[in-house]
């Protein structure tokens, strides 16, 4: 089959090993594509968010097959405009993909489902911003309402500093802050068939220990040897199916990826938000370890013929993946420094383009991935470790303790 894949950054690299290691793939094409991508992939130009352009594209390159990365290019309507013209989609329609681009509708939609998640108030004045505080009590959690690309969100135990971020924002939703480790699971969904992958967890802050600002993830592994027995199971009953029920019944059925993403509490499983497509850095281990040939499964969820595919096959052991991010990421990245190193196995590229003089430079905030499986995760970890040591960015930082904690036994579930 011919695949169009649109979105050009770490995601869809790793997406794009997968899809090209899939042998009923004979083509694919990656709209845009960074270095990394091209080297598997034919590379055109498209403005990944006009939906118009994405889908002539689809038609141009005569794909069987259009897998949309971003959540922007959802939330714009690309997938809608896919489908339009008659080629089968991966990723929800721009309805559907409102789960994740505005938080109180997710939060609605999770109300009427009876998925448990954390107690919320959407706020636009001070007035109700200090109300829902007061009632809620720190840690503060105060998010953006709309697309923030993960960096909409403050957490914080100074009042202050939650005021200021919701006064930036105007609409915000102030919720419960949720205690207890932080799970992501990816749920392939044709709107009413849904499969889950491996559960995998991110490393969202900047620094070590979970120290610094909040990023789009510093490094992921999978799968989690911690998680309580009949987690995936318990989720895929009472948050999975009644949320993915809910739009099936105002008419917008959510065809794609699932992103569920779960504080494991005392309570039990919480969703703390949806998102509509692959997670970042998640998607490079969760894929790493998928043995089940990637274009099929996309494409049964894009043709509603989910049912019917085989259930999925694993390789065994684990995967973890480090972020090497630019200097002053994620306030203000540096790019456009030299990269060496990044031809290695295990390299996946997000933020890099091919300089005039031919050099791999960076791009973005976070630059690189150093990605490795392992007969465990300890092992893994390492190997992870080894790739990253071999790249060179002037100024780069990562976390030095991604996945340390699950090796060592340390992530308590709270009694
Ligand atoms: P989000 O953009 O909703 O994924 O939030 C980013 C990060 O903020 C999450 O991965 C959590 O680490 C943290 N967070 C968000 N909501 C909550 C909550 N209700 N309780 C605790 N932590 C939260
Ligand atoms: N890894 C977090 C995200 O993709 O939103």
């Amino acid at each position: 089959m011919r695949v169009l894949l649109v979105g050009g950054g770490g995601r869809e690299h790793a997406l794009a090993l997968g899809l090209v290691a899939d042998p009923s793939v004979d083509v694919l094409v990656a709209a845009p594509g960074n270095p990394g991508i091209a080297a598997v992939a034919e590379v055109r130009e498209v403005n990944a968010t006009d939906p118009a352009a994405v889908a002539a594209l689809a038609v141009e390159v005569a794909a069987d097959l259009v897998v949309i990365g971003p959540e922007a290019p959802l939330v714009a309507g690309v997938a809608d405009a896919v489908r339009a013209k008659g080629v089968a989609a991966f990723g929800p329609s721009a309805e559907a993909a409102r789960l994740e681009g505005s938080k109180t509708f997710a939060k609605d939609v999770m109300t009427a489902a009876g998925v448990p998640t954390a107690r919320a108030y959407t706020c636009t004045d001070a007035e109700s911003v200090g109300r829902a505080l007061d009632e809620l009590g720190a840690p503060y959690v105060v998010k953006n309402d709309g697309l923030a690309a993960g960096k909409g969100v403050v957490v914080t135990d100074d009042r202050a500093a939650a005021e200021r971020h919701a006064a930036e924002c105007g609409r915000v939703v102030i919720e419960e802050y949720l205690a207890g480790p932080e799970v992501s699971l990816f749920v392939v969904t044709d709107g009413e068939a849904a499969v889950p992958l491996l559960p995998a967890q991110d490393f969202k802050r900047a620094g070590d220990g979970d120290t610094g600002p909040n990023t789009g993830g510093m490094g992921a592994y999978a799968p989690l040897p911690w998680a309580p027995p009949g987690l995936v199971d318990e989720v895929m009953r009472d948050v999975v199916h009644p949320t993915l029920a809910e739009l099936r019944r105002r008419g917008t059925p959510f065809a794609g990826l699932l992103y569920v993403g779960l504080a494991i509490t005392a309570a039990g499983p919480r969703v703390i938000e949806f998102n509509a497509r692959f997670g970042d850095p998640e998607t490079q281990v969760v894929l790493a370890l998928l043995e089940t040939p990637l274009a099929g499964l996309l494409h049964a969820a894009a043709t509603g013929t989910l049912a019917a595919h085989p259930p999925l096959r694993w390789r065994d052991g684990a995967a973890v993946t480090v972020v090497v991010a630019a200097e002053g990421y994620p306030a203000a990245p540096r790019t456009g420094d030299v990269i060496t190193g990044a031809d290695r196995a295990g390299v996946i590229q997000a933020g890099t383009r091919r300089g005039v003089d031919g050099t791999l430079r960076s791009a973005g905030g976070r630059v690189l991935c150093g990605t490795a499986t392992g007969p465990d995760l300890a092992a893994a970890r390492e190997a992870a470790y080894e790739v990253v040591r071999g790249i060179e960015l002037a100024g780069s930082h990562h976390r030095s303790d991604i996945a340390a904690a699950a090796v060592d036994g340390r992530i308590d579930l709270p009694a």
